[in-house]
């Protein structure tokens, strides 16, 4: 058994040489037992792709049932503005419970597990049943085709069942985390116009009932127009809040109970309709919507699920991320349900009430895959392994890690001691934008080398270039970039097209030659091999846990509070998140440097964006380090959070505040 592993006889200098040795192994060969059974096992597809490019990628949407088959794979007349599927009409809630319903509609879909340790379950038979209820009291409330509906929820099953609610009446859905601030859930729907929202009373985080309504009613406040709004009852009397809803607010449970046994035909949707929007961060302000596709995005997370994630039916998969993320949306909810396996979700934190509860919940569901991000192993790591070791992992066959880079000593932790070096493990680099996994190793296929999250997969054509886009050379730091489109890919950002062209392909492409090229906005290198390393982003992004912040958007959060008149933001490294916001801070004439300034900028900030975005540090400076044309230089104010050597100082204006801000924060 595969939890004892030091009592089943291990010595502990056993164990040492076994460390040792796993420190220095550069690569690992995909377990032979797992290769036998995989998915995708077959090293030819590499080269099928590539000869059958576009119609290689019939076979992801050969996964999904089509209403009216599809007459041309890719459209590429109006680049970057690519269609996929043309002429293919589908229903993502039909393929996500409807098809599944005959052969497997008494297995279950959703096991899920609150954070006290209740339990809920919904067979594909018992969802789609509430999917069908809830999306007739949708359309009763007036949620017409393509209308937007926002979803401001934590990890309860309601937020599926909404999600695919609307896909089966074709009203795109916008997930706002539920750990963003009500500014944010605000500039969302106004920025959608979206007039629906469906919400919760609150959640459970370590034990305690949080109020999450207070905060979606400040929200809508912030709304410029009239909504409607949902709320589902997650607390019961669990709470002390007072929460009467308002005239235009009605109960999720009554409006189910009103439409028991409503039967709602999925509406028939073309390939290239709006299945959701997503927000996400960029390098200025204001978030971008990134704009996903009903047959492209479907096709393609369905097809990573089963050739990265090796999801079959019978499986019981876990991605213990949260469905206000794009993983989530991913790979908690459309792949894995298009694929009809059973997709668990989990509502609480990883160390509550203790910190095996991952664990805990691996082996009591008898959990054959897991994805995580390396934030949260690296916590596991601190932790020390006593705590995966108490319990019986061996149900795992393959092991998962997104959002960040994972350096190889946590890479090999969670190869050791969570997959007893006998389930592979996927690095995959993937963003909002492309909707699903880009480059990783195929489990069943590729050697692993920690650190590298691997090769493009089939079809997928990365390179890392210069600045002149001019590929460089093994080894060298460059920058990641796309050059062909794939299904899964944003079609443009919301309302507005022109930001899509400038963001996204700008920086490499050429027009002129008609040649489009992705830009990711990531650093990256490649070996001989071709294996990929993500070096992290080259604009003004933050990756803090595995989520991305942008610093325009703190740093407007840091100088609207008052007394503040300028400020910068930039992530500094951080053992446990990957990367921190600091926040350097100039202050207004009339107000000094104290705790309680220091407060009012924290709690600017979680205010505007939400705790996530809290500042690691606040540097409070006279003046920020500026080059002679007024631009602030950030490279050196992430230089000095992280305590490196500071580059050339000698192009800034004011050379002199750079070694104040270094002894100050080195005083900190
Ligand atoms: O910098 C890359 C990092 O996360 C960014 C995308 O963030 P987001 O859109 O929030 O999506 C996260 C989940 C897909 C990327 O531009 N990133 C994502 N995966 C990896 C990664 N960095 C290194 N290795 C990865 N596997």
């Amino acid at each position: 058994m595969h939890g004892s592993r030091v009592s089943n006889g291990m010595s502990d200098s056993e164990e040492t040489q076994l460390e040792a040795r796993l420190a220095e192994q550069e690569a690992f060969e995909p377990p032979a037992e797992f290769v036998e059974q995989a998915n995708v096992s077959d090293p030819s597809i590499y080269e099928e792709f590539e000869v059958e490019w576009p119609d290689c990628w019939e076979r992801a949407a050969d996964l999904l049932e089509w209403e009216t088959d599809y007459d041309e794979v890719l459209v590429d007349d109006d680049e970057p503005f690519y269609e996929w599927f043309v002429g293919g009409e589908l229903n993502a809630s039909h393929n996500c419970l409807d098809r599944h319903l005959d052969s497997r509609g008494d297995e279950l879909a959703i096991r899920w597990e609150g954070e006290l340790g209740d339990t809920r379950e919904f067979t594909y038979e018992e969802l789609h049943r509430e999917v069908n209820e809830f999306a007739a009291a949708l359309r009763e409330l007036g949620v017409e085709e393509d209308d937007v509906v926002t979803m401001y929820m934590p990890m309860i099953p309601e937020l599926p069942v909404a999600m695919l609610a609307c896909a089966r009446i074709g009203a795109p859905h916008s997930v706002v985390f539920a750990g963003f601030s009500a500014d944010a859930l605000a500039t969302r729907m106004n920025a959608a116009d979206s007039e629906f929202l469906v919400t919760c009373d609150g959640y459970y985080r370590r034990g305690d009932a949080l109020d999450h309504l207070s905060k979606a009613d400040d929200g809508l406040d912030g709304v410029d127009h009239g909504t409607t709004t949902v709320v589902v009852d997650r607390l019961g009397d669990d709470h002390d809040h007072d929460h009467d809803l308002g005239d235009d607010q009605l109960d999720y449970d009554d409006l189910v109970a009103d439409h028991a046994g409503a039967e709602v035909e999925p509406v028939t949707r073309d390939a290239e309709d709006m299945l959701f929007l997503m927000y996400t961060s960029g390098t200025t302000g204001k978030p971008k919507g990134v704009k996903h596709t009903t047959g492209g995005y479907l096709s393609y997370v369905s097809w990573t699920s089963h050739a990265v994630l090796d999801v079959k039916p019978d499986d019981t998969y876990w991605c213990a991320a949260d469905i206000g993320w794009i993983t989530g949306h991913s790979y908690i909810v459309y792949g894995p349900l298009a694929l009809g396996t059973t997709t668990v979700m989990y509502e609480g934190t990883p160390d509550y009430p203790d910190k095996d509860r991952l664990w805990d919940i691996v082996e009591s569901y008898g959990v054959n895959q897991l994805y995580t991000a390396p934030t949260a192993i690296r916590a596991f790591m601190k932790w020390g392994a006593e705590y995966p070791d108490r319990h019986d992992l061996s149900s795992l066959r393959l092991l998962g890690t997104v959002g960040e880079p994972i350096n190889p000593k946590a890479w090999k932790w969670y190869y050791k001691h969570i997959g007893d070096e006998s389930c592979p493990v996927v690095d995959t680099w993937w963003q909002t934008e492309t909707g699903g996994m880009m480059i990783t190793t195929l489990p069943g296929i590729g050697e692993m080398k920690p650190g590298a999250a691997g090769p493009p997969l089939p079809g997928v054509d990365a390179a890392v270039v210069d600045g002149d886009g001019e590929a460089v050379s093994p080894g060298e730091a460059g920058y990641l970039v796309v050059d062909r489109p794939w299904p899964g890919m944003l079609r443009t950002l919301y309302r507005n097209d022109e930001r899509f062209v400038e963001e996204y392909w700008e920086a490499y492409s050429d027009p002129d030659a008609d040649e489009w090229v992705y830009f990711p906005e990531d650093g990256a290198k490649i070996d001989e091999d071709g294996y990929i390393t993500i070096l992290g982003r080259v604009d003004d992004v933050i990756n803090v846990s595995g989520h991305r912040l942008g610093t325009m958007e703190i740093e407007s959060a840091v100088v609207d509070v008052e007394g503040v008149a300028e400020a910068a933001a930039v992530g500094g490294d951080h053992e446990m998140k990957g990367e921190a916001v600091y926040a350097y801070v100039i202050l207004e004439d009339g107000y000094e440097e104290s705790e309680e300034m220091r407060d009012r900028v924290v709690e600017g900030v979680e205010e505007a964006i939400g705790p996530i975005a809290r500042p690691e540090e606040v540097v409070f400076t006279p003046e920020l380090p500026k080059t002679r044309s007024g631009k602030i230089m950030r490279r050196l104010l992430e230089d000095i959070a992280n305590g490196d050597e500071l580059g050339n100082t000698s192009t800034l204006r004011n050379p002199d505040i750079v070694e104040d801000i270094e002894t100050k924060v080195a005083g900190d």
